[in-house]
């Protein structure tokens, strides 16, 4: 499936989206979590899937992780989610936030390359390794990946670190994902 070769408009993907059975958690969710933000936007947060409470809000990253992500994009990036746009490897939750298995993520994946064409961004920053091992195509892990700038598509990528292990890991991890969104944020004034 090449949703965005099949010149499916914004609108178009996001209702085909909504309507997925794709894979087995069309079965389990509460609804897609298809992205939030402007799909206009120069920045683009990939995380991994939903968890409970994106799961039952129906937008990405509102729960404890969310709450870092918007916390650091406006005191690092000086933005906050209206101004760029976020959206998972996976759009629907993993019961009992298990991680996203292979088939999932191939299921999933062109919905998530079809949102990159529409968007078109300058800089793709990957949260974790689910999403910076998939658009990497890279089966290292994301402290080895993480602290540089790699091409991608018309412009850049910045793996960070996933802000539910920053959460968790704190201290010297979350002046790491500062440092990333920095990186970001100066890509993006290119
Ligand atoms: N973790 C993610 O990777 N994505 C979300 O939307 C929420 C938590």
């Amino acid at each position: 499936m090449t949703l965005a070769s099949a010149g499916s408009t914004w609108e178009q993907l996001r209702t085909t989206a909504c309507a997925c059975t794709r894979c087995a958690l069309a079965g389990t969710r509460t609804q897609v979590v298809f992205g939030v933000g402007d799909p206009h936007a120069a920045l683009l947060f990939v995380g991994e899937a939903p968890g409970r409470d994106e799961d039952l809000a129906g937008e990405p990253f509102v729960g404890r992780s969310g709450k870092l992500l918007d916390r650091l994009m406006f005191e690092e990036i000086g933005i906050d989610r209206s101004r760029c746009y976020i959206a998972n490897v996976v759009k629907c939750r993993p019961p009992q936030n298990r991680n996203p298995a292979p088939d999932e993520i191939e299921a999933c994946r062109p919905y998530l390359e079809a949102q990159i064409s529409h968007i078109n961004p300058a800089v793709v920053v990957t949260l974790g390794n689910f999403a910076t091992r998939l658009l990497l195509e890279s089966s290292e892990g994301i402290r080895q990946l993480r602290g540089s700038v790699y091409p991608f598509r018309a412009g850049h990528l910045v793996p960070t670190y996933h802000p539910a292990y920053v959460l968790r890991a704190g201290g010297e991890a979350l002046a790491e994902m500062r440092a990333d969104l920095v990186r970001a944020k100066r890509l993006m004034a290119l």
